[in-house]
């Protein structure tokens, strides 16, 4: 992070002094230094002089009193209270009494690092996100004890350097890291669970939500070391039990098994590309929708873009290889695939649309619940299946459903019978968070999307996103998520119930 901080520095025309604890590291960095920027002189998007002038513009030293003329300091040491407080102890020794002194921290309390040093109304949090040199965020974060042109100083000085600073008061995981470590941690405990696997969990996120990233990646990414500094320090404030680290993160880390640093974390980075599984091959499938709505609708464009029959008379359903339940109200639905179910040929699955954990209800009405599913298109733009199965569901059927859902064109990720199944289940309660952030005026609703998309590369912020997915959605699916694990943290938020209520967005 200290190496992906110097090149922005340096990338903006400013002479950095970096330093560093011993001769090795400082080669690590520089290390990190050549290898970043020379991949962009690969891709073309920096010339090999624009390269040495940058690199030229970084001198590194071990020594600290080499910091005596800087004007800003940014400390990027590891997330360690104790060691940030000895260094600060020194800066506050070596740096010119004017200068700023900031620390890159993700977590840690920035007033209690202003309050060990002499100038703590000169002590700012300045945080990055990796890569540094990529992700457009710049949290600053100002506690009580900070100097308005401190502040301001550093913000204008982010600007400068192309980045967007969002400036916010001193509160664990501040707005990113605290709206991102509740979802990452809550995937790394659906995996524990047996929910769902790593790679299907990844590849939900990715394709059914659109980030950038699925959270195992991004875990190795951040490296797995630092995701557990940083939620044990929100859970230290917040005391909410999803912040409690999953206890898989903590046994990877003891491990020594940190991520893409180490070479291994959640996935191994040995160079051995993992073999895609071949698209499912066959033709496309007959496909019967019972029930009317805008989730039925969707079904049958999805169906018609794959080039595939849709039939939604009773009498059709016999021929059909799948048919899906789409009602707009569960009682409707269960009383159509119950029908549905003494029309078809043996062998036809069932799909029910529920995502409320309730597939198995469902599916217990239909009098033969081993042919049936639970099916989701968390998002009808993406093409993402989710596919259910209960404890009911004979195994091929479910690898059925999935072999069908794939000849659609879709991707497909399999889960257990839960409310949300994958997607919903880790994005509602993120948003959640998001909306009770802004219920309690830490951050407007334009610091807490920006901070997501430019910090975390989301394609929207969770503002947008509700308001998008609709307010009344979001409290139905975090009411079923609260139903079912009693988790007092996953009940809608006031705000969020208000907005439902009154049917108005966020904005
Ligand atoms: N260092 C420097 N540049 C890098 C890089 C790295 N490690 N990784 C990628 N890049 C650059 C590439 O050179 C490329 O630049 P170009 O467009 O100028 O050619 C650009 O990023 C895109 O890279 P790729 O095409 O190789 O890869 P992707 O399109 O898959 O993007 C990504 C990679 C930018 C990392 C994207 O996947 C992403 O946005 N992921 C989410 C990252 C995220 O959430 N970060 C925040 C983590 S939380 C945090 O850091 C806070 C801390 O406190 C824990």
């Amino acid at each position: 992070m200290g190496a992906g901080i110097a090149e922005v520095l340096a990338r903006g025309g400013l002479a950095v002094v970096g330093v560093e604890v011993d001769r090795d590291a400082l080669e690590r960095g520089r290390g990190h230094l050549e290898s970043s920027t020379g991949r962009a002189v690969k891709r073309g998007r920096l010339t090999a002089e624009a390269q040495q002038e940058i690199l030229g513009r970084v001198a590194l030293t071990t020594d600290f009193a080499d910091l005596g003329d800087c004007d800003l300091v940014i400390e990027a040491v590891p997330e360690r209270l104790d060691l940030k407080r000895r260094v600060f102890a020194e800066l506050d020794r070596v740096c010119r009494a004017d200068a700023v002194l900031a620390t890159n921290t993700s977590s840690l309390p920035v007033t209690d690092i202003a309050a060990g040093t002499s100038r703590p109304s000169q002590v700012v949090g300045v945080h990055f996100f990796n890569p540094a040199p990529v992700m457009k965020l710049v949290e600053v974060i100002a506690t009580v004890l900070t100097e308005p042109d401190a502040v301001t100083g550093v913000a204008e000085l982010v600007k400068g350097l192309g980045k967007t600073p969002v400036t916010i008061g001193d509160r664990a995981g501040f707005v990113a890291n605290r709206l991102l470590f509740g979802y990452l941690n809550g995937a790394a405990a659906m995996l524990e669970s047996g929910h769902a696997t790593r790679d299907d969990i990844d590849t939900a996120m990715k394709t059914g939500a659109g980030l950038p990233m699925g959270p195992f990646t991004l875990m190795d990414l951040i490296g797995l070391d630092t995701c557990l500094q940083v939620l044990d320090a929100i859970y230290a404030e917040s005391r909410d039990r999803r912040h409690a680290a999953s206890p898989l993160l903590r046994e990877l880390v003891t491990a020594g098994l940190l991520g893409r640093k180490t070479g291994r974390g959640f996935y191994a980075y040995d160079g051995v590309e993992q073999a895609k599984p071949d698209a499912p091959d066959g033709p496309r499938p007959v496909v019967g929708i019972v029930g009317v709505g805008p989730l039925a609708d969707a079904i049958a464009a999805l169906c018609d873009r794959a080039g595939t029959q849709v039939r939604d008379s009773a009498a059709e359903l016999a021929g059909c290889d799948l048919v899906v339940e789409a009602a707009e109200d569960a009682e409707a639905g269960r009383a159509l695939l119950s029908a549905a179910a003494q029309a078809v040929k043996p062998g036809t699955v069932l799909a029910v649309t529920s995502v409320d954990g309730s597939v198995i209800r469902q599916a217990m009405a239909t009098g033969r619940p081993a042919d049936v599913v639970g099916l989701h298109l968390p998002d009808p733009a993406a093409p993402l299946a989710e596919i259910a199965a209960t404890v009911a569901t004979a195994p091929d059927v479910a690898g059925r459903a999935a072999e069908l859902a794939g000849r659609l064109g879709l991707t497909v990720v399999r889960c257990r019978d839960r409310a949300g199944f994958i997607v919903d289940a880790l994005r509602f309660p993120y948003l959640n968070d998001a909306a009770a952030m802004l219920g309690a005026g830490y951050a407007d609703a334009d610091s807490i999307d920006a901070a997501m998309t430019l910090g975390c590369g989301y394609p929207t912020g969770p503002i947008a996103d509700l308001d998008r997915l609709g307010p009344d959605r979001a409290v139905t699916v975090l009411n079923a998520l609260h139903a079912e694990t009693r988790d007092p943290a996953l009940a809608p938020t006031p705000l969020l119930v208000e907005h439902a209520t009154a049917g108005r967005p966020l904005r």
